[in-house]
């Protein structure tokens, strides 16, 4: 069936131009000048016509950082399902995630990935990927590491924080980045020196230092910018490309900046709650509310988010994604009486466009950043374009109709997102999307959902495009 999208203006990384759109089933057929005789005639043989008028046709968004149903420890696993949390993504404007298949100390790589799929498998209403995070590099994990990569899992989560889960030491994360970049896979980092983190961690709670705001004092901005500063290292002796994820503080923002500078392909995420969010109005907060906003690493104070839109304005942040990792209030208040079992994580999912998009609307972002930090770029730097991030012919037709006028106002009553809370709450904004199209199926119609379980397909990723 073709799909006609008419009378918008087309966003791409480069711009914004007038154009209409032709769907032919799961593809775009066509972008034409709306004044052709091409969009003319599209008009009389098209099946249905969507009326784009006054509104932004965008490519679907990507957010290459999402944790649905984790379990994060035997008590807590994050309360979005596959089902909810893809759900919740179309509602936002995102067509594409990808989520992560975790090893754990002691466990085989095969297995949890068999394990994550069908978990994943016919859950899904947008299209889904999987990073591997490894907790465990040993002999048989860097050995299986190529046919991870050959199966469409093309990037690799190393962590420095989280010692006796996820930890490695510097001469396994060499030993993995050299794997990886030696089959052209990218290497993705959790930079925290959590080993340090640890022990002020514990100083802080034997001195009765018990509430939320210790989790951000016990990790500060310094022990995630020497951890950026030594991925770096690493990956520039093992000659290979390092992506850094959640990045949220202006010190590590620097290390960044200064191995771009250098010439490196190092590349960095940051994510909504480190523009918005703070250390000091949200997280130094006492009780349910306090737990509510920790993440790691933690929200910083307000005067980083200049620098962090600063930094993607200028493309030393490259990406936004959410980290979207929700827990309900109950599995928050494991914390209470002492902050280190709190599961870590806030959700954010389907409220990344609408935030990102309040960027463009204060000045601080391009129309052509905000596609290029929120589809484009993660697009190409986890080896799925341009069959996404992009609308042009043969491209799926992943397509987002932004309304940019609509204002409203996030929270827990209107959102799509299976979490009790919601650390938006309250908050107004201007833009909304409006309809959104995956792989040419209409899943959010004029804001009525069409979507179903089990359109999504698992998207086995071709090699990063990191020259970029
Ligand atoms: O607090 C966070 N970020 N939770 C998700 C796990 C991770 O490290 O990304
Ligand atoms: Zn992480
Ligand atoms: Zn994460």
């Amino acid at each position: 069936m073709s799909i006609l999208i008419k009378g918008g203006q087309v966003v791409s990384s480069s711009g914004a131009t007038p154009a209409d759109l032709i769907v032919d089933g799961e593809t775009i057929a066509a972008v034409l000048d709306p004044a052709s005789d091409l969009a003319h005639s599209a008009a009389a043989s098209s099946a249905k016509i969507i009326d784009a008028s006054g509104c932004y046709v965008v490519p679907g968004g990507v957010d290459v950082h999402t944790h649905l149903q984790l379990p994060m420890s035997p008590e807590a696993t994050s309360s979005d399902s596959f089902e909810s949390g893809t759900a919740a993504a179309a509602w936002g404007g995102t067509t594409t995630i990808i989520d992560f298949a975790g090893q754990m100390q002691g466990f085989q790589v095969r297995d949890v990935i068999e394990e994550r799929l069908a978990e994943a498998q016919g859950q899904c209403a947008i299209d889904y990927g999987f990073h591997l995070s490894m907790g465990d590099i040993n002999e048989d994990s860097l050995g299986e590491m190529k046919n991870v990569v050959d199966e469409g899992i093309s990037s690799f989560k190393f962590f420095m924080a989280y010692p006796g889960a996820n930890y490695s030491d510097d001469g396994q994360l060499l030993q993995a980045m050299q794997r990886a970049g030696g089959l052209g896979a990218l290497s993705m980092m959790h930079a925290e020196n959590g080993i340090a983190i640890d022990v002020l961690r514990d100083q802080a709670v034997k001195r009765g230092d018990i509430d939320p705001v210790w989790h951000g004092r016990t990790r500060p901005a310094r022990l995630e910018a020497e951890a950026v500063h030594r991925a770096g290292a690493l990956a520039e002796v093992a000659e290979a490309p390092l992506y850094i994820v959640h990045l949220t503080s202006v010190e590590a923002l620097e290390q960044v900046a200064w191995a771009r500078d250098a010439g490196q392909n190092v590349f960095a995420e940051t994510c909504p709650q480190y523009l918005y969010l703070s250390f000091e109005e949200h997280l130094d907060q006492t009780g349910q509310a306090g737990l509510r906003h920790i993440c790691s690493p933690p929200l910083r104070p307000a005067s980083t988010h200049d620098h962090l839109w600063k930094g993607l304005r200028i493309n030393d942040l490259a990406v936004v994604s959410t980290d979207h990792c929700p827990f309900c209030d109950a599995e928050k208040r494991l914390g209470i009486d002492d902050f280190r079992p709190t599961p870590n994580g806030l959700g954010s999912l389907e409220h990344r466009m609408d935030l990102i998009y309040q960027g463009v609307v204060a000045g601080e972002l391009s129309l052509a950043r905000w596609v290029d930090t929120c589809s484009t770029t993660p697009a190409r730097l986890f080896g799925m374009y341009p069959r996404k991030g992009v609308l042009a012919p043969g491209a799926d037709a992943d397509i987002v109709i932004y309304d940019p006028a609509v204002q409203h106002t996030l929270g827990v009553a209107t959102h799509h997102m299976n979490v009790d809370h919601s650390v938006w709450e309250g908050m107004e904004v201007t833009g909304q999307v409006r309809t959104v199209l995956s792989r040419g199926s209409v899943v959010l119609d004029n804001r009525v959902y069409q979507g179903r379980a089990g359109h999504g397909q698992f998207l086995a990723r071709s090699l990063s495009d990191v020259l970029i």
